[in-house]
């Protein structure tokens, strides 16, 4: 074993501020990393684990042109999700912070400085691809074309989303330019390189033999093959608006490539973090007794173990020592995708699972769990909505809860609702035997989790619980009871026989709890509020030990630790996967000018009505009853102050009043909508307009010339019907 590190610094990958993310990003540098780090935390190791929203790139611009927005709103709106989202699936950075952050700027321009300074970067001029209508030069993903390696036609000028190779603009075969779609010409320009030809023998020592031992295959791999294949000097600038600015005077209109601030990212969340907690940043960066863990994907692995380590080490910063880069996750039999909308994001589950009345904070360890079982880790693995549902009923309730469960009522039942006594005059073998597996999971689990090997450590944790299943199955205590003296009083030796099992069953309790705590956080407050201990208890450091409940000590009634997937859940998620690759599907035809395939030919001519332009992707009618429409009428109506669109209204829907402000004031005057019927979606999430928190949305049809009719009953309702 080696020694312990005076200190953690534990990251995970910055997600793109572009779009929504998905599981499989949670399972590749999410989920592991927080489970390490609870494992620390409970270690009472010195940890920090930072994390943040990346927000430059070609991929910002993009998304603000696809959605017809700023790239500004595009990094606020998704930081913004992203940092709730993984809030909700408890992933417990001690900072997300964000690459728009001044301080990450002045820390990546200080960095360049640094580096240039000292002559560790090069600068060449050479001929790059322009686009003369859009008047910039095509980096990154302004360029497009056929992948050299694959024959992908989407492939982008950094790399090929198809099979990953990493690509320059002039790799790619017929390049256009993705802002005029035209093909570019070549125009000379200046630029910034990283001479990573110069680091070769240095990176080569470091990982293929330092490292070799420790680091994971499918990274010293990739590692081994770069390096084999020759390093290149890799340009660090850009000419582009978007993104930290080259600090030189003879850099006008350069910004630094999005994979050389990035990183550096990690270094400014600390300081941001240390900011925060009145801290000092700099023993984690620079002390070499700190252990710095990456978790990432492994399309990143050459940006973490190549050009960030050599970075690091010119600017006499510590380097990695590990990075335990994940496989990709697949989903339902094909390769997780968001163009092709075969995805789950975290935001559907966290809507679909966590948010509903029957969720909550269980539901967000119901898929921690089932993404830890399966974490890629050494191959590509597979997210079923089946599997998910085995793995929750089957194992978690089956087996984790039955057994908590199951120890809870025995002790209400049959030991007065307090821990029992240890008789340790009549333990017999069966108790030995598995107070011993008690102690020893403790060295076990630890040490696969120091090794990264997650799925493995969750995998004993269960299994301790199945033999705590087993051991009360084959124990009785409920014959036990059945052993009465002539007074109907269980026998006192009997009684003995009970408390053994019961007390060896709750210590096990106790240390299911610790054990289970960095993989399903939630699980492990309830059940020590179940247990009536503080969190302290979870301190690993108790682990193992078979006096963590006192005895005598009265304990609450079990309550339930997880809910089962119902078939109809799997079902309609299923669907759902379905009816979303549709869309995307039929949205991809439209864009390239054709007819939906979904409708043939023969069925749109028999049509001779016009037909309604974009009718939206069909739906499954789970999707539509998901909508409470109700009946209601408009009881009062007046102009939001200096907002010349919008209507305050107070609808009454039967059983309740609601607030809600409309769009609609260029349409009607307040006046003419007193008293009138409406169709209001009752369950739309609420949301402040102007102040003003608007509980719903009422009904509207819109004619061809965009003039507003009210959707309203032909005759009177009752307020609160159902609209069906
Ligand atoms: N944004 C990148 C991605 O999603 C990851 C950046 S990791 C960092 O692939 F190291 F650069 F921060
Ligand atoms: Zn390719």
């Amino acid at each position: 074993m080696t020694t312990t590190p005076k200190r953690y610094l534990i990251t995970s990958a910055l997600p793109y501020a572009n779009g929504l993310k998905h599981i499989g990003h949670l399972a590749g540098a999410y989920i592991p990393a927080d489970i390490y780090v609870r494992y620390l935390r409970a270690q009472k190791r010195d940890v920090v684990f930072v994390c943040g929203s990346d927000e430059h790139g070609t991929a910002i611009p993009i998304q603000a042109m696809k959605e017809g927005t700023t790239p500004q709103a595009i990094i606020d709106k998704y930081h913004g999700i992203m940092k709730q989202n993984f809030d909700d699936l408890s992933i417990s950075f001690d900072i997300y912070d964000r690459t728009s952050n001044p301080v990450h700027h002045e820390t990546t321009q200080e960095f360049f400085t640094y580096l240039n300074d000292r002559g560790e970067l090069e600068v060449k001029e050479s001929e790059q691809y322009y686009d003369e209508e859009a008047q910039t030069f095509l980096a990154d993903r302004y360029i497009k074309g056929t992948c050299p390696n694959c024959g992908f036609t989407g492939a982008y000028g950094d790399q090929c989303e198809k099979c990953g190779t990493s690509l320059s603009p002039d790799d790619l075969i017929d390049p256009v330019s993705t802002l005029s779609g035209k093909p570019p010409v070549k125009k000379a320009t200046k630029h910034w390189y990283l001479p990573l030809n110069k680091h070769e023998d240095w990176l080569r020592n470091w990982i293929l033999n330092e490292h070799q031992a420790d680091w994971k295959t499918n990274v010293l791999g990739q590692c081994k093959s770069w390096i084999d294949a020759g390093l290149q000097p890799r340009a660090v600038t850009r000419d582009l608006d978007w993104g930290v600015k080259v600090p030189l005077p003879d850099a006008e209109g350069k910004v630094l490539y999005v994979w050389f601030d990035a990183p550096i990212g990690y270094i400014s969340a600390t300081k941001q973090w240390a900011k925060n907690t009145g801290k000092d940043w700099e023993p984690y960066w620079l002390d070499k007794d700190t252990k710095l863990v990456h978790f990432i994907g492994k399309d990143n692995i050459v940006f973490h173990c190549i050009i960030f380590p050599v970075m690091l080490r010119l600017h006499d910063f510590i380097v990695p020592d590990n990075v335990p880069a994940n496989e990709f996750m697949n989903l339902e039999g094909d390769k997780m995708s968001t163009s092709r909308n075969w995805k789950l994001d975290m935001q559907d589950y966290i809507d679909d699972f966590i948010k509903k009345e029957n969720g909550g904070p269980q539901l967000a360890d119901s898929l921690r769990y089932y993404l830890a079982t399966i974490l890629p880790e050494t191959k590509d693995s597979e997210f079923t909505w089946k599997g998910f549902q085995d793995a929750v009923n089957g194992e978690l309730v089956a087996v984790f809860a039955n057994f908590f469960n199951r120890t809870f009522v025995l002790m209400h039942k049959l030991a007065g609702g307090k821990v029992p006594r240890f008789h340790n005059d009549i333990a017999d073998a069966k108790d030995n035997e598995l107070i011993e597996e008690i102690k020893k999971s403790k060295g076990g689990i630890e040490n696969l989790l120091e090794e990264y090997k997650f799925r493995d450590a969750l995998f004993n944790v269960i299994d301790l619980a199945r033999k705590g299943n087993k051991y009360m199955q084959e124990k009785e205590p409920w014959i036990k009871a059945k052993q009465t003296n002539s007074e109907g009083a269980v026998t006192a030796e009997a009684q003995a026989q009970i408390d053994n099992c019961l007390h060896v069953c709750l210590q096990l309790c106790a240390n299911l709890a610790i054990f289970i705590n960095p993989f399903l956080p939630n699980t492990a407050k309830k059940m020590c509020h179940m247990m009536k201990v503080v969190d302290k208890m979870l301190e690993w450091d108790n682990a193992g030990s078979l006096k963590l409940l006192s005895v005598g000590y009265s304990l609450r009634a079990p309550e339930l630790l997880f809910r089962k997937i119902e078939d109809a859940e799997v079902q309609y998620q299923v669907d759902k996967l379905k009816a979303g690759l549709e869309k995307s599907k039929m949205e991809q035809e439209k864009a390239n000018g054709n007819e939906p395939a979904a409708v043939s030919k023969e069925q749109t001519s028999m049509v001779d009505t016009p037909q309604p332009a974009n009718v939206k992707a069909e739906i499954v009618y789970d999707d539509f009853d998901r909508l409470d429409l109700r009946i209601g009428t408009i009881l009062t109506a007046e102009k939001v102050q200096k907002a010349d669109k919008l209507l305050k209204l107070e609808v009454d829907l039967g059983f309740e009043k609601r607030t809600i402000v409309s769009g609609i004031a260029q349409h009607f005057t307040p006046e003419e909508l007193l008293n009138k019927q409406v169709i209001v979606v009752a369950n739309l999430a609420p949301r402040k307009m102007r102040g003003i928190e608007s509980q719903g949305m009422i009904l509207t049809a819109e004619e061809p010339d965009g003039k507003l009719i009210l959707v309203n009953p032909d005759s009177l309702a009752k307020n609160g019907s159902n609209v069906k």
